[in-house]
């Protein structure tokens, strides 16, 4: 899970056409083919870089330098030269710690970045790609089984930064008292860092499900797409996690619940089905169970929503390996919202992705023999959509772009 769902306005930018059009046979020439792999005839895509480590989060500078979160390796900053193509790759920040998180102030001049335990900013300096004034800004973050904390700085209110950190098991059930600080997406102030945490609340979802006893698993609970809301505003909101879960497959519940639904798995807490229904924010769209959703952006006008999935271990065949794409429009009240109702399933649609996604976990089922996709990031200037992969063999990053029409 990640923050799905607060960044609507972080797509508001017009491409300014720095589109480099034979970048796809440049790359090519290189070597860099991408054969595994299935891409939708609208798209094309080429290898950008390669060579890196656990390519987590992908951010672009105000001089439209390319700034990575390489997982226990630290910062790495990129050039583009004239063909297009990455010209200098260089560490901005070495340091291990470092495992996800990534993120940059709208005017481009702090730096945040994160490790399990920690968040930190920096003054960061485009023109001389320097940082300097290091400071940590959150500590004492509650460790365990998910050890990577999503960081998002919000656009209109700059000064609030969001962290995400995981359950520390699968049925994480203290979790639900915010004071754990897990499942939970916090909003700081920085104005007033450290020291001040304004808010939360609890994201997640489970593995190993059974439902009466039948083992219901393989396709539920749905991964979900939330609407988190205005984070000037919204507050303590309660989606669900560690009692209710969203359907994905309506199949076992029988005609009682559709997809997008909250059910409990075990009522001796005291939640029902109904009670979940009624206290539960629903997601605003629901996934492939097992999909892994980990990082999304929008296009230049947030018409759509592009989301990577890094890709399942518990389910069989394995699913995920892909980045989708949803469609989404803007309501009279101004607010950015999928195309599709709550409970389709087909409210999304695959853009790029591995061609055999069940044989990906074919060596081991922690392992993958794919690429895992995990950052994905609209490119400010309008080149196309950047994608990370974090596989253990290799870091690397994908360049999309959409065919002219
Ligand atoms: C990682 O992904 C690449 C392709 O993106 C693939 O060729 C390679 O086999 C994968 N590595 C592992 C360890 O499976």
């Amino acid at each position: 899970m990640q923050l799905l769902g607060i960044s609507a306005a972080l797509a508001a930018f017009l491409g300014a056409g720095r589109t480099a059009p034979d970048s796809d046979l440049l790359h090519r020439r290189r070597g860099h083919e991408v054969p595994q792999y299935t891409v939708d005839p609208a798209w094309n895509v080429i290898k950008i870089a390669g060579g890196l480590q656990g390519v987590r989060t992908i951010v672009f500078d105000t001089e439209g330098n390319m700034l990575v979160s390489e997982a226990r390796k630290g910062i790495s900053i990129h050039t583009f030269g004239a063909d297009g193509c990455v010209a200098s790759s260089t560490m901005l920040i070495p340091e291990i710690a470092l495992n996800h998180g990534l993120a940059l102030t709208p005017d481009g001049k702090t730096l945040y970045a994160s490790s399990e335990r920690a968040a930190f900013s920096w003054s960061y300096d485009a023109a001389t790609k320097t940082v300097s004034d290091k400071k940590t800004v959150v500590n004492g973050m509650d460790t365990g089984i998910h050890s990577t904390r999503g960081l998002l700085v919000s656009p209109n209110a700059p000064n609030l930064v969001m962290l995400q950190v995981g359950s520390n098991s699968n049925l994480d059930m203290q979790s639900a008292q915010p004071a754990t600080g897990r499942a939970i997406i916090k909003i700081f102030d920085m104005d007033k860092a450290p020291a001040a945490d304004t808010t939360t609340r609890p994201t997640a979802s489970g593995d190993d499900f059974k439902l009466n006893g039948a083992d219901i698993h393989i396709d539920n609970p749905a991964e979900k797409l939330n609407f988190l809301g205005d984070p000037t505003k919204a507050r303590d909101q309660f989606y669900g996690y560690p009692n209710c879960f969203s359907v994905w497959d309506p199949t076992p519940f029988q005609g009682r619940l559709k997809t997008g639904d909250h059910f409990v798995i075990d009522s001796s807490t005291g939640m029902t089905d109904a009670t979940c229904n009624d206290k539960a924010i629903k997601p605003r769209l629901t996934f492939q169970a097992h999909s892994a959703p980990i990082y999304n952006s929008f296009d230049s006008d947030a018409s759509n929503m592009y989301v990577t999935f890094h890709g399942s271990w518990n389910r069989q065949p394995a699913t995920g390996f892909k980045v989708v794409e949803i469609p989404f429009t803007k309501t009279e009240a101004g607010q950015y919202d999928p195309v599709a109702p709550a409970d389709s399933r087909d409210g999304y649609k695959d853009i790029f992705g591995a061609s055999n996604p069940g044989s990906c976990t074919a060596n081991g089922l922690t392992m993958s023999n794919c690429f895992r996709l995990t950052a994905s990031t609209w490119e400010p200037a309008g080149r196309g959509l950047f994608v990370g992969s974090d596989n253990s063999s290799e870091g690397e990053i994908y360049l999309l772009t959409r065919k002219a029409a």
